[in-house]
């Protein structure tokens, strides 16, 4: 007879493996958006809860770490209740529980891995931690659901910038990474020089649409070369020269020509180094994650770069490019596939596991 909830997730994690179509649970909760949902046999999408904290940060200009996890805390009851209403399921139907447990805000991954460990606990079902980053990866497979690995992968949000070579569903190669801030973050803090509000992303791309790409000359050497790591804090520096530079002379700067010119300089060089990653490593795939992919000049450059060489260009529907938890849900999927399920001692960490070798 098995006695604990661990013996009894071992035997309900085979179980999982044996159905042709499981039910999993995702948790989200490592940033501002406090998300849950349903995904059925890992790639079809039953149901999708988020509630995001943007208005409120926003308030602050960027994510204020406390409130994200008082936010987290007062809403992730009803966020899963919404995704499991909506799914037209109780938690008894759910056969296993995937949650973020690690990269991102310590307070706000603790919510969701609490919150996740209590269900998995109280409802006896396996746990499975998911790294956001491999979440991000996983958002592909359900826009495309013949895609598999082998495949190259660029994955741009507010705190990574990585290429990922994509082994199997569970195992990563890092190739190149940010050696400073992560495109995501450039864009944001970019825009709030130019004083848009948070998430600067999204508001940056607006105001790029009527601008010239070329006015101003902005290059980065390093992200030029031959190294598959990026360096985006001295494209942000130089922004940041000209804005101030134009004021000190009471110069105006026409700033839809500074965000096309900052935006091309980033696009360029995540499609190009991305693109070349795949080429070297012999891969006829490449796909974009994370939040940035929401971009549509990144969409359409990488798309271009990736015609040009034959290389077949995926990326996540718009509504799975920022955080969610179906993809959670996803990539725990293939998780609890090739590995047994967590322990309840499952700690949330700062840090991607995703390390260069
Ligand atoms: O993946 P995500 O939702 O959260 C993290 O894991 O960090 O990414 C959020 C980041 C923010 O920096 C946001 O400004 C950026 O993605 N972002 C965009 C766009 N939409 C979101 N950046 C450029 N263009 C966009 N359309
Ligand atoms: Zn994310």
């Amino acid at each position: 007879m098995p006695e604990s909830h661990y013996e009894k997730s071992l035997i309900k994690a085979a179980e999982y493996r044996k159905k042709t179509a499981p039910l999993i649970l995702g948790i989200e909760s490592s940033c501002d958006e406090t998300a849950a949902a349903v995904v059925r046999g890992g790639r079809d999408v039953v149901s999708t809860s988020v509630h995001t904290q943007i208005p409120v940060h926003r308030l602050y200009g960027g994510v204020v770490p406390e409130i994200a996890s008082r936010s987290h805390t007062e809403r992730i009851g009803s966020v899963v209740r919404d995704a499991l209403d909506k799914a037209g399921v109780g938690l008894s139907d759910i056969d296993a529980i995937a949650v973020t447990y690690r990269p991102g805000l310590i307070g706000a991954l603790l919510v969701g891995v609490s919150f996740a460990k209590g269900l998995a606990l109280a409802a006896e079902k396996p746990l499975v931690g998911v790294d956001h980053i491999t979440g991000h990866i996983a958002a592909n497979y359900i826009t495309y659901p013949d895609l598999e690995p082998t495949f190259m992968c660029i994955v741009a949000s507010g705190g990574h910038s990585h290429i990922v070579r994509v082994n199997s569903y569970t195992d990563f190669t890092l190739i190149g990474r940010t050696r400073d801030d992560a495109a995501g973050e450039a864009f944001d803090k970019v825009a709030r020089a130019m004083g848009l509000p948070y998430p600067g992303g999204p508001e940056l791309e607006k105001l790029a649409k009527g601008g010239d790409t070329n006015a101003f000359p902005l290059h980065t050497a390093f992200n030029e070369g031959e190294s598959f790591d990026f360096s985006f804090s001295g494209l942000k520096t130089a922004v940041v020269n000209i804005l101030h530079n134009a004021e000190q002379k009471g110069e105006t700067v026409n700033k839809a020509d500074l965000a096309a010119s900052f935006q091309r300089a980033v696009t360029d060089a995540l499609t190009v180094k991305s693109v070349r990653a795949a080429r070297d490593a012999g891969l006829t795939t490449l796909a974009l994650a994370g939040g940035v992919s929401a971009n549509t000049t990144l969409r359409e450059r990488l798309q271009r770069e990736c015609d040009k060489y034959g290389i077949r260009f995926c990326r996540p529907d718009m509504k799975y490019c920022t955080d969610n938890a179906a993809m959670i849900a996803c990539q725990g999927h293939y998780e609890l596939l090739t590995r047994d399920p967590d322990e309840l001692s499952l700690d949330p960490n700062a840090a991607s596991f995703l390390q260069l070798q």
